[in-house]
């Protein structure tokens, strides 16, 4: 059998490994998984393993079983990344595809560009150009630098193509494809509503909000954590939370002694009962990336609790305000929000098609 090819067909290795990987990689592979041309295998590092925070979103998702596991382990930056490379480099020296597919800006996605770069392997980074031009956080390192090493580059909004045009990518390799994320919510939305999650918690559609607080910047550090909580306990008096706790953030919250308030913590979600709680709620307050996007195409007001996005869109077409990490500017963001004029668009290509459009330039790379 020729290298890169199963069967005749072109060999391509999509790798998933945390959390907001799945729902990028779900429409491609099935995409791809339509042209008999492509034979897409998966490969799950691993890097989110529990049942809630991955076998969840596969069944949700309706993704294949992976091909391969490599079972990365958790710890530090350097020990993650390196588990993850030294795991990945044989499954591409047995597999020999004609390209990686990689996904965001996890730890997973650099790991994985960087093998297939070395062993000269074409790296096709979904999610390619967003920055925040904030270094500290460790998800800019990662698009940073698989975005350097990348051979086509698939951007969900206008900002990522300046960005990379700006760092000296050629524009023939820059895709404006649209957001496979939202491709995956619009395909599951009826699915999701039709759960009635927001009962299920005990809440009325339209008077509850959200809550999800992972960054590391947000909830490593005790008084980092308080911070944010003291604001959201103040606006759970009005507005009922609901908080599904990422892992990262557990650990610290039982730490903290909360002010009285109505927040209610939950174990993380599946990813159709946390679109169908979203798409009911009056707010969501998040430090997550992928919520933003998701909440700018359910038109529910979101209060980012970050000093910066790498998701400009979101602000200049969506509902989302950058709330800041401060008890004081969390709450005048919120209060602001009553007088905030509500009309909103959706971002250009946030249309479901985008996995279309990436099979279509894949299509024209291997074909011509
Ligand atoms: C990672 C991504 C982040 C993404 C987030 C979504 C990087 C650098 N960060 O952060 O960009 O927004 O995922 O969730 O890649 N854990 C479990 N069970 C799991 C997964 C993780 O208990 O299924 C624990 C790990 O053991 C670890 C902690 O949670 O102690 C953090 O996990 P890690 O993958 O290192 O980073 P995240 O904070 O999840």
């Amino acid at each position: 059998m020729p290298p890169s090819s199963t069967g005749g067909a072109v060999r391509l290795l999509c790798v998933a490994g945390a959390r907001p990987n799945f729902m990028k990689v779900a429409p491609l592979i099935a995409e791809l998984r339509r042209d008999a041309r492509f034979a897409p295998l998966l490969v799950h590092t691993g890097q989110h393993y529990d049942e809630n925070m991955s076998g969840a979103f596969f069944r949700d998702l309706a993704l294949p079983e992976p091909d391969f596991f490599l079972g990365a382990a958790s710890g530090s930056h350097a020990r993650q990344t390196a588990d993850i490379m030294q795991h990945f480099e044989p499954v591409l020296l047995e597999t020999r595809p004609a390209a990686v597919i990689v996904a965001g800006d996890v730890n997973s996605t650099l790991a994985c560009a960087l093998v297939a770069a070395k062993l000269q392997t074409p790296v096709f980074h979904v999610e390619s150009g967003l920055r925040s031009f904030d270094r500290s956080m460790p998800e800019e390192i990662n698009r940073l630098l698989t975005d350097a090493i990348s051979t086509l580059l698939f951007v969900t909004e206008e900002s990522g193509v300046r960005n990379l045009q700006a760092e000296g990518i050629p524009a023939s390799r820059i895709h404006l494809v649209g957001n496979l994320m939202i491709d995956s919510l619009l395909r599951h939305l009826d699915r999701a509503k039709s759960l009635r999650v927001p009962e299920r918690f005990g809440v009325v559609p339209g008077k509850y909000g959200v809550v999800t607080l992972h960054r590391p910047s947000n909830v490593d550090q005790q008084d980092s954590l308080a911070e944010i909580l003291g604001a959201l306990c103040e606006i759970s008096r009005e507005l009922p939370l609901l908080f599904p706790v990422h892992p990262r953030t557990r650990r610290q919250l039982e730490q903290i002694r909360l002010p009285g308030g109505d927040l209610r913590f939950l174990e993380p979600l599946g990813y159709l009962e946390f679109l169908g709680l979203m798409a009911g709620a009056a707010a969501v307050f998040t430090d997550s990336g992928g919520i933003q996007e998701e909440t700018t195409v359910l038109g529910v007001p979101c209060f980012t609790l970050r000093e910066n996005t790498e998701r400009p869109a979101t602000i200049t077409h969506g509902a989302n305000v950058l709330a800041g990490v401060r008890r004081s500017s969390i709450l005048e963001a919120w209060s602001a929000s009553r007088y905030r004029a509500t009309e909103r668009r959706i971002p250009p290509l946030w249309d479901g098609q985008a996995a279309a459009r990436c099979r279509a330039v894949i299509e024209r790379y291997f074909f011509g």
